[in-house]
């Protein structure tokens, strides 16, 4: 966002001050309290919970685990437990710590994008790979694995074929399209070189506010069952048979154990507050399945139940898991999720191996964690016994997956092959599971399947934009912000209709906006969320607002005699009735991936046999309030129920006018005062480094300026909070509302401050500002002075900004500057109530 040239360009921002000095140095700063520690449940009926029957131990694996185990030295043992990002750990420290397993996080990739290419991953797999099983100075080496998220395909590989998110695979309802799906998945993952993929997520997301709904198949316990043993299979093999961990096979996690849908209010991370039985039936539904087809890893949730981490949560874990389940592959963590456990850090926790976790995912806070472990187990807080017990588990995972028996990963057979990359096959079955997955959810004169020769207007950025019908967890962790070049083997939707049309003489017109008003007898609008992962993703309510097409457009289109077919993208169902009462036909495509085309081929039908198969998993909300509106709940009363799809083969009855009553009360809005939460801004409000004459988007994972730069830092989740360092003066971080102007006159009146989360190692002076426009002209700044510390919240009450800015009507930026030199965190930017007055303010 280039600014203009002011002409008070040389102006010192923290010295545009109007008459309103008063308020300088007059901060409320409030300690954050630490979370009091609740009280564990106590262990109840562990009879309660199903005695499975995964594949029996082999004696021959066992013989050779016992073997392999009695050569080792206590610090490889213990080395074996911890698995480090590839973005924190070199081979060399792989070797010298003789780590068991690696990992590449959604943003880490070799080299300096958030993605690699197929040789860059492959001769990094290689380097590890080669640093674990050199033995010099240890009896016998152990060869590491390499874990990554490929969720949805190997999304983080160029080239990779990027399947429909889990939400829609549920609505596809195809258990053997879901193997096809794993085994293609298993061998793009072998062309780069992994081991293993964190999936699938068996979660049954119960409120779909939560950020990882999409993640899941269903609500319905049921469906997320029917799919658990066949992704087990496609990507294992099948225990008992010659596909069992053959070349063809990589390991899977069954994530996140348990109950990590189920959390109060659909918070990611969150506590899950139901009952044992519902955790058993509800949400651990997909594990027996799982763990009956010999899933190799199950991996431990962020959340509590009941108040406990499951990260420490012995309980479930040991007794229920391992001793009852009889789960005899190995619990992995998840992302430092044992630091998260009272009384932990991340580099300290030896309760969370004490109460099952396997291997710590310790991503960044590998060597601590190394070295507590040892003194640890030097000290008998952790005893030889439970060490053994883990590394034998490990181990067992290895020699089943036979690792030891693999050459390196990129002698293997399939490695670097990248013409299995969007090869024929790989792209028909993302195509198809693209085409199962679409709900049709009205249909009304029968709009669809519509002739292709004819004129077609295509309106929405999301027609042509790969990477907003992929999601998250593509390329990086959020997703998002990639151009189609970047999916080399993909086809934007845009793309699959004009194949199709252009084939059949028809024409095309694309026109994002809609502002041109082409003259077309129908009209296509593809719009929807944009991507977001975990805890970014969460929302208060679930009004649909879109975030790059006014579907106010659509009213008017139809008003003019348009017909209206609305392709819906999103990782949850949302309220969209006003979108619908636009649309003469409205089809929820969730998020396809890679293979756009597969839309056409059923708007057009463009085979006798493409027809729409797809039948909600999730239930579809009335109203933008009704969060758990879950099969066979109290008060079910969704707009469109579980199964529900129309088809072109069965009559419908044409869907009369819905009610445009979203539900939400002004209470609930509480994004009203929100600029800037988990790790990113709440719309209207952008976030750029700006300097008098310059401004860069800061999205992502971070953005640099002449003079200051901005990285991803972590206060109460992983990367939700922004890093500044400063090195000039007059540069600033900068939110601006855009398309909209903001109105805190309530937050003024209600007496409440412009709040945030700071840390720094040293003591910071801050300058805040309000009424900024180009140029950093500010119509009022306060100095703070801010002492060196961990997080803490810093209060700063709005009447200190009232009498320079129009509070009603926030049209210009907050800035948040620094000296050259500083250096600090900064996270959940906010309005919020605070004891401290505006007298407070004025009295300075
Ligand atoms: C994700 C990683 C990501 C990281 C960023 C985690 O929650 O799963 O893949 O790179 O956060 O810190
Ligand atoms: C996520 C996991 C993921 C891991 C590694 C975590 O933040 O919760 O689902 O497998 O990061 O990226």
């Amino acid at each position: 966002m280039p600014l203009s040239n002011s002409a008070l360009k040389a102006t010192l921002l923290a010295t545009v001050l109007t008459g309103f000095a008063g308020c300088a140095n007059i901060l409320a700063i409030t300690e954050t309290e630490p979370a009091a520690v609740p009280a564990p449940v106590p262990a109840s009926n562990v009879d309660m919970w199903p005695v499975l029957n995964p594949p029996a131990l082999d004696p021959d694996v066992e013989r050779r685990v016992d073997q392999i185990l009695s050569q080792m030295t206590l610090e490889q043992k213990v080395g074996q437990t911890i698995q480090a990002d590839t973005d924190s750990v070199t081979p060399e420290e792989v070797l010298a710590y003789r780590l068991g397993s690696v990992l590449s996080g959604g943003n880490s990739a070799p080299g300096e994008e958030d993605y690699a290419d197929t040789s860059a991953w492959l001769a990094a797999a290689d380097a590890y790979f080669e640093a674990s099983v050199n033995s010099d100075g240890v009896e016998i080496a152990i060869p590491v694995i390499w874990g990554i998220d490929a969720v949805h395909g190997h999304a983080n590989l160029t080239g990779g074929t990027v399947f429909p998110h889990n939400i829609g695979l549920g609505a596809a309802g195809n258990p053997d399209l879901i193997e096809k799906i794993m085994e293609v998945t298993a061998a793009e993952l072998i062309v780069s070189g992994h081991d293993w993929t964190f999936a699938p997520t068996l979660a049954t997301p119960r409120d779909d506010r939560w950020g990882r709904t999409y993640e899941g198949f269903s609500e319905d316990p049921e469906i997320v069952a029917a799919y658990a043993d066949r992704i087990v299979y496609g990507l294992q093999g099948r225990p008992g048979e010659d596909s069992y961990f053959d070349e063809t096979s990589v390991i899977s996690s069954a994530k996140h154990f348990v109950g990590d849908g189920g959390t109060t209010r659909g918070v990611d991370q969150g506590d899950t507050a139901v009952s044992e039985a519902e955790l058993r039936d509800i949400h651990a539904a997909g594990y027996y399945p799982a763990i009956e087809a010999g899933v190799q890893t199950v991996m431990a949730s962020f959340n509590s139940w009941n108040g406990t981490k499951m990260h420490g949560y012995s309980y479930m874990l040991t007794d229920v898991l391992k001793m009852r389940m009889g789960f005899n592959g190995f619990v992995i963590g998840d992302w430092n999720g044992h630091g998260q456990i009272p009384g932990c850090t991340n580099t300290d926790c030896p309760e969370s191996f004490l109460a099952g976790v396997d291997m710590y995912m310790a991503p960044d806070s590998w060597k601590g964690v190394y070295e507590s472990m040892l003194e640890a187990v030097a000290s008998g807080e952790i005893s030889e016994d439970r060490l053994d017990d883990s590394v034998r588990r490990i181990l067992r995972t290895k020699v089943i997956a036979g690792v030891f028996e693999k050459p390196k990963p990129s002698a293997r057979a399939g490695a670097g092959d990248v013409t299995l990359l969007g090869s024929d096959h790989h792209r028909e079955v993302a195509r198809r599971a693209v085409r199962e997955s679409l709900v049709l959810l009205k249909n009304n004169e029968s709009t669809l399947p519509l002739a292709p020769n004819q004129t077609i207007l295509v309106v929405g950025e999301g027609a042509n934009s790969i990477t907003k019908q992929a999601g998250g967890w593509t390329l990086s962790w959020q997703g998002g912000g990639y151009d189609n070049s970047e999916f080399p083997n993909g086809e934007s939707i845009l793309e699959g209709i004009v194949d199709i049309v252009g084939g059949a003489g028809g024409q095309v017109i694309f026109d994002p906006t809609g502002a041109s008003n082409a003259d077309a007898d129908i009209v296509i609008a593809v719009y929807g969320e944009d991507p977001y992962a975990e805890f970014q993703g969460d929302r208060d309510h679930l009004d649909f607002q879109s975030p790059d097409f006014d579907t106010d457009k659509l009213a008017e289109m139809k008003a003019a005699g348009k017909t209206v077919v609305s392709v819906f993208l999103s990782g949850r169902p949302l309220w969209t009735n006003p979108e619908i009462n636009y649309s003469d036909a409205f089809v929820a495509a969730w998020l396809p991936g890679t293979e756009g085309g597969g839309v056409a081929d059923v708007l057009f039908q463009a085979q006798p046999e493409y027809d729409f198969t797809g039948r909600l998993s999730f239930s579809w909300p009335a109203t933008a309030v009704d969060f758990d509106n879950n099969m066979g709940g109290d008060n079910y009363e969704p707009l469109f129920p579980l199964g529900y799809g129309l088809s072109y083969g069965a009559a419908a009855k044409d869907m009369p006018q819905l009610s445009e009553e979203s539900g939400i009360e002004e209470t609930l809005l509480v994004e009203r005062g929100a600029v800037f939460r988990r790790g990113g801004t709440l719309a209207p409000w952008k976030a750029y480094l700006v300097s008098q004459s310059e401004g860069v988007l800061f999205n992502g994972t971070g953005a640099n300026l002449d003079g200051v730069t901005a990285s991803r830092l972590d206060h109460l989740a992983q990367e939700d909070a922004i890093a500044l360092t400063f090195s000039a003066d007059n540069v600033a971080l900068a939110f601006l509302p855009e398309g909209q102007t903001v109105d805190w006159s309530t937050d003024l009146s209600e007496g409440k401050a412009l709040s945030f989360a700071f840390r720094s190692d040293q003591e910071t002076p801050l300058t805040v500002s309000m009424g900024c426009t180009d140029g950093l002209i500010c119509a009022q700044s306060l100095d703070l002075q801010l002492a060196a510390g961990n997080w803490r919240e810093v209060n700063v009450p709005l009447a200190c900004f009232a009498e320079a800015v129009d509070l009603s009507a926030i049209d210009t930026w907050i800035v948040f500057s620094a000296v050259p030199g500083a250096s600090f965190g900064l996270a959940d930017i906010r309005t919020t109530n605070t004891s401290t007055s505006s007298e407070s303010c004025a009295a300075n």
